[in-house]
C-alpha cells in the first residue's frame, strides 16, 4: 500500500533507536498482548485526524462540553478568582480556552504542551486577541511535575483540563496526575475539568466507530506513524479499527486487529501477529459523577460543583485543592 506522507511528517526526523517512541513502539510490539500509548496517535496527520472526528455527527464529547461551558459561563465566572492565571493541561484546539477568556477576567494563560511549535502559533494568535492577556507557554510533558513561569507565581491558579483527556489514563495514573496537578497549582489551587460519562453502549460505540471511519484513519494512523518515523512497513490494508465498550472496567477500548497472520519490521525488528491479533491502541474511561468525585476526593481535590448537560452526557467539574 501507497502510505501517503503529509509535508510536515516529511520534515521531521526519523526517529533514532533511542527516541521514546522508537523505544516504546518496540516495547509495545514486543509485549503479549500487544498494547501502544494514545499518546502516539497525534503526530501533525493524527492531530488533524482528531479534529475532524470532533465534528463528527456520532462523536458528542466535544460539541456537548462546549455547551456545557457556554451554558454554565455565569457559574464559572463566579468560581474563577479575579486576575488568575489558566493553566491549562495540554494544549489542543483555543476554541474552549478562548470561551473562558470571554467569560472570566484571567491575567495570564499558561498552555503547557510536549509540542513546542503548536504551543507557540497559539500563543501569537491569542495574544493578538486577547492583548491585555500575559501568555506564558511552557513546552513540557504535562504528566510529570514541572515549574510554573516565575511571571505567575503570585497569581491564583486555575488548571483546566477539559476534552476527558483524563479518561485516557489508567485510574491510578488518573490519581497520580490530579495529585500532580494539586502541587503544581498549590495551596489554593482550583480546577476546572472535563469528564466523559458512563452511558448506553450503543451512543458510546457509535462515537467510536463513527460512520465515516474517520476514527478508522485514526486508529491506523498510529502505524503509518510508525512506517514514517520508525522505518516500519505495516500494510494498513492488513488491519482493521475495532472500538469495543468495556463495560466492567468503565471504558471504550480502541484496538487494531490483524486481518491475517503476519510479519512486520520495526526499526530493524521483527514482529509477527496472529490472525485476528491485536495492538490495544487507547482506553477511554467513563465516569459516573460519583466515581469521579471519589476520585479527585483521593487526590488532593473537594468537588464544589459538577454540571451536566441536559441528557448527561459528559461532565464539567469545578475543584479545589484541599490544604
Ligand atoms: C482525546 C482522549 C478524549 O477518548 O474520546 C477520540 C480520543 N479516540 N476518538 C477520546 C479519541 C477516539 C479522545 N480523547
Amino acid at each position: 500500500m501507497n502510505i501517503h506522507v503529509s509535508a510536515s511528517a516529511n520534515a521531521r526526523s526519523v526517529a533514532d533507536a533511542s527516541s521514546g517512541f522508537a523505544r516504546d513502539a518496540i516495547a509495545a510490539l514486543s509485549q503479549s498482548p500487544k498494547k501502544l500509548s494514545p499518546k502516539y496517535f497525534y503526530d501533525a496527520a493524527g492531530s488533524e485526524l482528531f479534529e475532524q472526528i470532533t465534528a463528527l455527527p456520532e462523536y458528542y464529547p466535544t460539541r456537548v462540553e462546549l455547551s456545557i461551558l457556554r451554558d454554565r459561563a455565569h457559574d464559572i465566572r463566579a468560581f474563577i478568582p479575579q486576575g488568575a492565571a489558566l493553566v491549562e493541561f495540554g494544549a489542543g484546539s483555543t476554541t474552549k480556552v478562548r470561551l473562558l477568556l470571554d467569560v472570566c477576567d484571567f491575567a495570564a494563560y499558561v498552555p503547557v504542551d510536549i509540542s513546542g511549535d503548536f504551543l507557540n502559533a497559539q500563543a501569537v494568535a491569542l495574544r493578538r486577541d486577547f492583548p491585555a492577556l500575559d501568555v506564558h507557554p511552557v513546552t513540557a510533558d504535562f504528566t510529570a511535575p514541572f515549574a510554573l513561569p516565575e511571571a505567575v507565581r503570585d497569581l491564583p491558579k486555575v488548571g483546566f483540563f477539559p476534552g476527558s483527556t483524563l479518561g485516557n489514563f489508567e485510574p491510578h495514573e488518573a490519581s497520580a496526575f490530579l495529585r500532580t496537578a494539586r502541587d503544581i497549582l498549590g495551596e489554593g489551587g482550583q480546577m476546572l475539568l472535563g469528564v466523559d460519562l458512563e452511558k448506553d453502549e450503543r451512543v458510546l460505540s457509535a462515537a467510536y466507530n463513527d460512520a465515516a471511519g474517520v476514527t478508522a484513519k485514526f486508529n491506523l494512523n498510529v502505524l503509518a506513524r510508525m512506517n514514517r518515523e520508525l522505518k516500519g512497513n505495516f500494510d494498513l490494508e492488513c488491519f482493521k479499527h475495532r472500538a469495543i465498550y468495556n463495560r466492567e472496567r468503565h471504558r471504550i477500548e480502541m484496538h487494531l486487529i490483524a486481518r491475517k497472520a503476519q510479519t512486520v519490521r520495526v526499526m530493524g525488528h521483527t514482529f509477527t501477529f496472529r490472525a485476528g491479533e491485536s495492538i490495544h491502541t487507547e482506553c477511554s474511561y467513563k465516569y459516573s459523577i460519583a466515581r469521579f468525585r471519589a476520585l479527585a476526593a483521593g487526590s488532593g481535590w473537594r468537588t464544589q460543583a459538577s454540571w451536566t448537560d441536559k441528557a448527561g452526557m459528559f461532565s464539567v467539574h469545578a475543584l479545589v485543592a484541599e490544604k
